[in-house]
């Protein structure tokens, strides 16, 4: 064997159990206790958790995006996402106007294959259907491992939306080859002409940002998509998931057999709209926006009933100085936040506590991702998944600081959180990537995750 780690504790979105971990050629190679067997490297991980590396599937890495590009590169992106237990990341590559997805992705790789840290995937933003080419592009897009496609019903004035005729035709397309549409769900018209309203009343603080997309502006989205969704029989997956009545719309549009799929990320479990009234509340701009305590509370309650199915991160940081281009303009400050190397810590820390159970953190961040993105070879502790493996100490005290973090951001939006528990190391592949701290893995060795399809099926299906 390459690496036998003992005496952990294993965590699989159904159970925990005393295990030893045994890897070889990358792969998980064998699981039980007390293995009797000889390896090239042992680890005793007495009384840590064993997990599944988290899938994060859903970044921006070196984004331009706000008048600027977001301030993590693949490289810094992925070696922070090692050190925060995620082992695979899902990009969100965009496409504009005139541009071909596969020479976009084509492009994107090349850089990857020099800096990732860790795994990868893309989902591709779709901004502009080309006269109906991208429709036809989309089958080869599959072939190659894309499987899903974003729609940004928002950011009109940026020229990224794409309006209720082309998420349509998206949403058939993708049916029908078994790829799925995940969709940015605000009103622009509403945004624009809240924007419009408050800027004449000289109302340009962070706050607006908020009072300009509040929830019932994310909620016409939601709303919209699912609705679709569940009438044309496509599926759906719903990023950023941030307000109540949308997310009881989605949870109803499920309950009623849809294929609705529903992410929320740790900003919208930990803060509310409060955030905006602070002195730098321009470093929480992000879109949607944080909202009321209500619907933080809802995504709790609906997350550990297991009516959300990932948690993921939307990492897109922006440096201080570029945040400060909004300080009297609200419209003016790039929409986004890091969060890569934090999400696994936090929800493990919430498990911790015992607000949820570690298998549901492992479900939400690891399994369901693998499952729904058409990962097979990722997301569980299993004989012959990838050795992707982070070690947990329960008892290890963690304070979050832009110091102490691996992305290239100056700041953090998470600066002071305490967490009590942290990851220790993480493998990908069965290579320590991370160790108690520090970075220990190599710029390029993230390899590209080629995922496979669902099942494809035709025809409007209106119900
Ligand atoms: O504010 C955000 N979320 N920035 C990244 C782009 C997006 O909308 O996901
Ligand atoms: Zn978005
Ligand atoms: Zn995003």
């Amino acid at each position: 064997m390459d690496l036998l780690i003992k005496n952990g504790t294993i965590v699989t979105a159904s159970e925990m159990f005393e295990a030893d971990v045994a890897v070889k050629d990358g792969k998980i190679a064998a699981i039980g206790r007390n293995l009797e067997m000889t390896a090239r490297k042992v680890v005793d991980v007495s009384g840590k958790l064993v997990l599944p590396g988290a899938i994060d599937v859903h970044t921006h890495m070196a984004m331009p995006f706000g008048g600027t590009v977001s301030a993590d590169s693949y490289l810094a992106g992925t070696r922070a996402a090692a050190c925060g237990g995620v082992t695979t990341i899902f990009d969100y590559p965009v496409q504009h106007a005139g541009e071909t997805i596969l020479g976009l992705i084509a492009s994107k790789k090349e850089v990857l294959e020099k800096e990732a840290c860790v795994d990868y995937a893309f989902h591709c933003c779709i901004t502009d259907l080309n006269h109906g080419e991208i429709l036809k592009e989309m089958e080869a897009a599959v072939k190659e491992g894309i499987t899903s496609f974003k729609c940004f019903m928002v950011y009109k004035k940026e020229g990224m939306m794409v309006d209720d005729g082309t998420l349509v035709r998206l949403l058939l397309r993708a049916k029908e080859l078994g790829a799925m549409i995940n969709v940015h769900a605000e009103n622009p018209d509403l945004i624009d002409f809240n924007i419009e309203n408050y800027l004449k009343e000289g109302k340009t603080s962070a706050w607006y940002h908020y009072l300009s997309r509040p929830e019932f502006v994310e909620a016409e989205a939601d709303k919209r998509a699912v609705h679709w969704a569940r009438h044309l029989n496509a599926p759906v997956y719903l990023v950023h998931m941030a307000d109540k009545e949308g997310l009881k719309a989605c949870i109803k549009a499920k309950a009623a057999g849809a294929s609705v799929y529903i992410e929320t990320c740790p900003q919208y479990l930990e803060f509310t709209c409060d955030v905006y009234k602070r002195e730098d509340g321009r470093n929480f701009v992000c879109s949607p926006p944080m909202k009321g305590k209500e619907s933080r509370d809802a995504l709790w309650t609906a997350l550990k009933a297991g009516l959300i199915d990932t948690v993921a991160t939307d990492h897109c940081p922006f440096q201080s100085y570029e945040k400060d281009w909004g300080k009297d303009d609200f419209t003016k400050i790039p929409n986004g936040c890091a969060g890569v190397e934090n999400l696994y810590p936090y929800m493990l820390d919430a498990a911790n506590a015992g607000k949820l159970s570690f298998e549901r953190v492992v479900e939400v961040c690891a399994s369901n991702p693998a499952k729904i993105f058409g990962c097979g070879s990722k997301g569980s502790v299993t004989v012959g998944k990838d050795a992707d493996l982070v070690i947990y100490d329960r008892n290890k005290d963690f304070t979050i600081s832009a110091n102490n973090m691996h992305s290239d951001c100056d700041h953090t939006i998470w600066e002071g959180k305490k967490l009590h528990g942290y990851p220790v190391q993480t493998y990908l592949r069965g290579t320590l990537i991370y160790d108690n701290g520090a970075f220990t893995g190599m710029p390029g060795q993230g390899r590209y995750l080629k995922r496979k399809a669902r099942k494809a099926s035709r025809g409007g299906g209106a119900q």
